[in-house]
């Protein structure tokens, strides 16, 4: 279906969350320069995240904590530029709030300031509730992050599912509670039971957004080539809560080995390619 974008008001924080009062489900997906980001806000995704996954997806890294803060702001701003309407939400890598709220300030102020998003993210709960609190106060809104959230990625030892054991679930619910509280005007939730994720979901009067948190979060994210089919996993299959809406892989693979044969054997460019 296609839909007049150019019309539509711009989403701001309220808009999703009058969103969750209206049972309005929210679309969030990731993207980190400007050619994809247009795709998406053409489309109507209401939220774009440029996320810190980057540092996967497009830097190769095996986890997310090399990525700095320049470098999410150099892919914020090229986001930027691509997106008109959508909420332009930017991860806060690790180690750019966490230390003091000094540093959480002029870090994610930085982010506003300089890259024109809307928005941070932080991942985490108890422990950085009075950073979140501060954020909030000053005017800087907050998306917060909880369950599977990658930064911990050497604490949990893996990427599994979190919040099975009642302990973990219970911290879970308490921090997404004490979020809300400081001001928070979304919360991811990462590879929890969809049982947790929706007993969440309905304490909160603030949008939940998961991923592989199950059908009952009020919107739902997926990093961007991970559904395009474009970015290929080790051992070669997706974890189960990524759905791929196409095989860009495949199809980049084989365009690439088309044109190489062409070259090759003298097939391109034709007399009508040349001047
Ligand atoms: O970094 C990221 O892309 C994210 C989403 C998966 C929520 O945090």
């Amino acid at each position: 279906m296609v839909r007049p974008v150019e019309h539509l008001q711009p989403v701001t924080t309220l808009t999703v969350r009058e969103m969750k009062r209206r049972g309005e489900k929210i679309v969030m997906l990731t993207a980190y320069d400007f050619l994809m980001a247009k795709f998406l806000d053409d489309a109507g995704v209401e939220v774009i995240l440029v996320g810190d996954s980057l540092a996967n997806v497009v830097q190769g890294q095996s986890t997310t904590l090399p990525v700095t803060l320049d470098e999410m702001i150099y892919h914020a701003k090229l986001v930027r530029r691509g997106v008109k309407r959508a909420l332009l939400v930017v991860d806060m890598p690790f180690l750019s709030y966490q230390v003091s709220i000094e540093d959480a300030v002029r870090n994610c102020g930085r982010v506003l300031k300089e890259t024109g998003a809307e928005a941070v993210k932080l991942e985490g709960g108890l422990p950085i509730v009075d950073i979140v609190q501060r954020l909030v106060d000053i005017g800087i809104p907050v998306m917060g992050h909880l369950g599977l959230t990658p930064q911990s990625v050497h604490k949990f030892g893996g990427y599994g599912v979190r919040g099975k054991e009642q302990s973990e679930a219970d911290w879970l619910f308490e921090s997404a509670r004490s979020l809300e509280k400081a001001g928070i005007f979304s919360l991811v939730l990462e590879k929890i039971p969809s049982e947790l994720a929706k007993s969440v979901t309905e304490a909160l009067s603030i949008p939940t957004i998961g991923i592989g948190a199950g059908p009952h979060c009020d919107g739902q994210v997926l990093v961007l080539y991970d559904m395009l089919g474009l970015f290929e996993f080790p051992g070669g299959k997706p974890p189960k809560f990524v759905r791929q809406y196409a095989e860009l892989a495949q199809s980049v693979r084989n365009a690439v080995q088309s044109y190489i044969d062409d070259v090759k054997q003298g097939k391109f460019p034709s007399e009508r390619e040349s001047y």
